[in-house]
């Protein structure tokens, strides 16, 4: 079965996986949309901290558990013990959550883009401008279906390859592009005091939320507890020091969350206000503050357009090894042909796709717990499966394969410093800290607590 899906393909999800999952949608439009509404250099401090530590431990825990076994997640860890194979299907049911409303956001991405295209940056300098958009029964719907369309386009005819040659210069343009644009937007007046409520952490803004929400994004920008990490981690060679380039990714993906936020928070403050409510926006945040940026740049329509061109690009990249995922998937555990995977999945994608895109509008009476079908899918895989996953991987390698052997297996080329830490970390703070963060997610969920 493994050889059937071939190397090639299997080879380029690896790396398609590795560039997607670095750099997406989690980095430069969910960071900075929590980022505002959860405290602003409160959040940052609390992500930071997660990311050097907690993050830390799961990812070298993913990877070492992938390298180790040679297998994605849904075999590795019944490799390990047969057991606990079911967490790598739990684990596995995340990306099947996250795909479709991954798909929306990149809906709205392409419309802005032909937004910028068309030149119609003062018009979406408005404040009702995507809000207007979003609640139309059919526009989000179509933007939606060719995003998705494209993305299993891609996955289908095999061509991933193309698209990662394209991301490698786009990349780096894209980080370019958005210090240019941090550096404009701090510049504007009124900027300052949006400055501050990014870099200065404020203590009395500390909650068990910003911490939820903080561990909800790292497991999101950095594709840990899906079984993404192991995947990644099969195809790592031994020679590679699993420890460095675990900091490697967690610098670089913060990185450019980091600078994501410079980009839009303090412009909040410059063009909106900074009101608790303008900083609350979530989700739409990034489509209502960028345009107000650009619409007050020189040469504003232009750059616009190449921005939301490359944030297409980065977004393509996340949802074509997020398909690919689910693909590889039912291939494997349905012995599919990759034409068959790639139709039902992407008939999966539209069907709980636009669901999730009319919730904005005429089907906004779906309203599960209060949430947006949107924000309810988000926080299904952020705050409460993904927790799961991480609790049963954090006392599965804990207690039962023994840390000794994740120790071991990444310490195969070069010493990892962090032993002792690594130990504490899996053993005790993380599923500790993990099932409070949950009990509170749940009962915060169901309005049992008020926030
Ligand atoms: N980390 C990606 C982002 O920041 C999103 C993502 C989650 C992802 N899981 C993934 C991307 C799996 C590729 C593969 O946008």
């Amino acid at each position: 079965m493994e050889k059937q899906r071939g190397s090639f393909t299997n080879k380029l999800g690896f790396v398609l996986a590795a560039a997607g999952s670095a750099v997406g949608l989690g980095n430069l439009w969910r960071f900075p949309y929590l980022a505002a509404k959860y405290g602003g250099g409160i959040f940052l401090l609390v992500y930071i901290v997660l990311a050097v530590t907690f993050g830390f431990a799961l990812m070298v825990t993913e990877i070492a558990i992938g390298r180790k076994t040679h297998l994605s997640a849904v075999g590795a860890y019944a490799a390990l013990d047969k057991r606990f194979g079911f967490i790598g299907y739990l684990s596995s049911i995340v990306p099947f959550i996250i795909t479709p409303y991954y798909c929306v956001i990149g809906g709205w991405v392409l419309k802005y883009f032909t937004v910028f295209l068309t030149n119609q940056v003062a018009e979406a300098a408005g404040d009702e401008f995507f809000t207007g958009f979003i609640t139309q029964p059919a526009a989000p719907v179509i933007f939606f279906v060719i995003y998705a369309g494209a993305t299993a386009l891609v996955v289908m005819m095999g061509v991933e390859k193309g698209i990662e040659k394209a991301s490698r210069v786009m990349m780096p343009l894209l980080i370019v592009l958005t210090v240019v644009i941090a550096v404009f937007s701090v510049a504007q007046p009124g900027a300052m005091e949006g400055l501050i409520y990014y870099l200065k952490p404020d203590f009395g803004r500390f909650s068990a939320t910003t911490v939820l929400a903080a561990m909800g994004q790292l497991f999101y920008s950095m594709s840990l507890a899906m079984g993404i990490m192991i995947t990644y981690g099969s195809y790592m060679k031994k020679e590679t020091h699993l420890e460095k380039s675990v900091r490697q990714i967690e610098l670089f993906d913060t990185g450019i969350a980091f600078m994501a936020g410079l980009m839009i928070i303090p412009a909040v403050f410059a063009f909106s206000g900074g009101s608790e409510e303008a900083l609350g926006k979530g989700p739409s945040l990034m489509f209502v503050t960028l345009p107000k940026v650009f619409n007050s740049m020189k040469f504003g329509t232009v750059i616009g357009a190449v921005f939301f061109l490359l944030v297409l690009f980065a977004a393509l990249t996340s949802s074509i090894s997020l398909m690919e995922t689910l693909v590889s998937i039912l291939m494997d555990k349905l012995g599919w042909k990759r034409r068959k995977a790639s139709i039902v999945t992407a008939v999966y994608l539209l069907a709980v796709g636009i669901p999730v895109s009319l919730g904005f509008g005429v089907w906004d009476f779906i309203a599960p717990m209060g949430m947006s079908l949107l924000d309810f899918f988000d926080f299904l895989s952020n705050s409460v499966l993904m927790p799961i996953v991480a609790f049963l991987t954090c006392i599965f390698i804990g207690f039962v394969v023994k840390p000794e052997t994740i120790i071991e297996e990444a310490e195969v080329n070069g010493e990892l410093k962090s032993k002792k830490f690594y130990k504490v970390m899996i053993k005790y703070i993380a599923p500790v800290c993990l099932v409070a963060i949950l009990i509170f997610a749940v009962m915060e969920a169901m309005g049992a607590i008020a926030v």
